[in-house]
């Protein structure tokens, strides 16, 4: 583990901006709060951490992850209850998932103590932007670049790991239609699929604007050799309600291991509704969807939480789902379930809120 001994420095903004913003109305990831917080790798060991006001920055046209994409990130939420205590929800997850996804694409790890402590500064000056009530959350966007001024196709030796923090209210809220991907893939075997590498998400916008071409507001991607097995959607995985059973595809080195998921399959658990983790053909689905037995299909993630997926479309035919609105609806009872846990509302018996004191 490189060393780090630094401590945290601290300069705050003379000014904000908090009375410019409408809390009611946040298009997603476009505001952000008076500070974050920056950390550089340098000379083999991350060094000068800081919390400073948030501003934009300057970095050499030649910084590798310009050219190479060398950049990982992540996505967490900040909640506060009605007293005003602010919880974060099983955030060693993302801690760990981010250092797996800079192992990927060989950078290096970032130290524990610094991610938590950096976090917990940030938001203590930043706590009048986290709002209460079930629904607003703070989005926190750790990240890490790759600085090196250099174009040689190879790992480079300086990086700067930030955080930047979004006011948000969950998004996708009305149902959603998707498409089956049958052509283009998200991700391959032995590839970086289970990195939250920057690289993903680029490759899916030009798939995903053919499909809200033709109306569909997000792909469901299937596996890259045969086109035959669900995996995920762009930022969620997903879930099918056959009769009152769950099914969801196991991770993978092509599935990014979701915090919603690996929860949703907790809960379900508690509340002893079986959740099979298994391979999901595509033709199982459609076969459930003429037969009746699919109730539902939802996205699970942290910026949506759950999204209610009403139809999807593979190849040349359609299917709606009947069961999106129905008052029993596993996406609702998941969603809540989460909700509460996440706003202090209810008992959280395996300890996934993490107060931040
Ligand atoms: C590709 C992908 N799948 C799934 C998820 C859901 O993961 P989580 O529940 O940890 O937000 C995300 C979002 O982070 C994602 O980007």
């Amino acid at each position: 583990m490189a060393l780090h001994t630094d401590k945290i420095s601290v300069e705050t903004s003379e000014t904000s901006k908090i009375d410019t913003v409408d809390f009611n109305n946040l298009d997603f990831g476009r505001v952000f709060t008076d500070h974050m917080f920056v950390c550089d790798y340098e000379d083999g060991k991350w060094q000068n951490p800081k919390v400073m006001p948030y501003q934009a920055m300057t970095f050499d046209p030649s910084a590798r992850v310009f050219h190479y994409g060398q950049a990982v990130f992540e996505g967490m939420k900040a909640y506060k209850d009605d007293e005003g205590k602010v919880f974060l929800f099983r955030p060693k997850l993302n801690f760990e998932r981010i250092n797996k996804s800079s192992a990927r694409l060989a950078m290096p790890a970032f130290p524990e103590d610094y991610f938590f402590e950096g976090l917990e500064i940030l938001l203590k000056l930043d706590n009048d932007w986290i709002k209460p009530g079930v629904g607003n959350s703070l989005y926190l966007r750790p990240f890490v670049i790759a600085t090196e001024p250099a174009i040689s196709a190879s790992p480079a030796n300086s990086y700067r790991f930030m955080i930047i923090c979004s006011p948000a209210k969950s998004y996708y809220n009305s149902a959603v239609r998707v498409l089956i991907a049958d052509h283009y893939s998200r991700s391959a075997n032995g590839g970086v699929g289970a990195a939250k590498a920057a690289g993903n998400y680029a490759a899916q916008f030009y798939p995903t604007s053919l499909a809200l071409e033709r109306g569909f507001q997000q792909v469901v991607w299937t596996d890259a050799d045969s086109h035959t097995l669900l995996e995920e959607a762009g930022t969620m995985n997903v879930f099918f309600r056959v009769n009152d059973k769950l099914i969801t595809a196991p991770t993978s080195d092509r599935i990014l291991d979701g915090v919603t998921r690996k929860s949703i399959i907790q809960l379900a658990e508690d509340l002893g509704i079986t959740c099979d983790v298994r391979p999901v053909s595509v033709a199982e689905i459609k076969e459930a969807a003429k037969d009746g037995s699919l109730k539902e299909i939802f996205g699970a993630g942290t910026a949506a939480v759950i999204s209610p997926i009403s139809a999807f479309q593979h190849q040349d035919e359609l299917f709606e789902i009947s069961g999106v609105d129905a008052v029993d609806s596993y996406a609702k009872l998941f969603k809540q379930a989460l909700l509460n846990i996440q706003h202090n509302l209810s008992d959280d018996k395996h300890g996934w809120r993490y107060e931040v004191k």
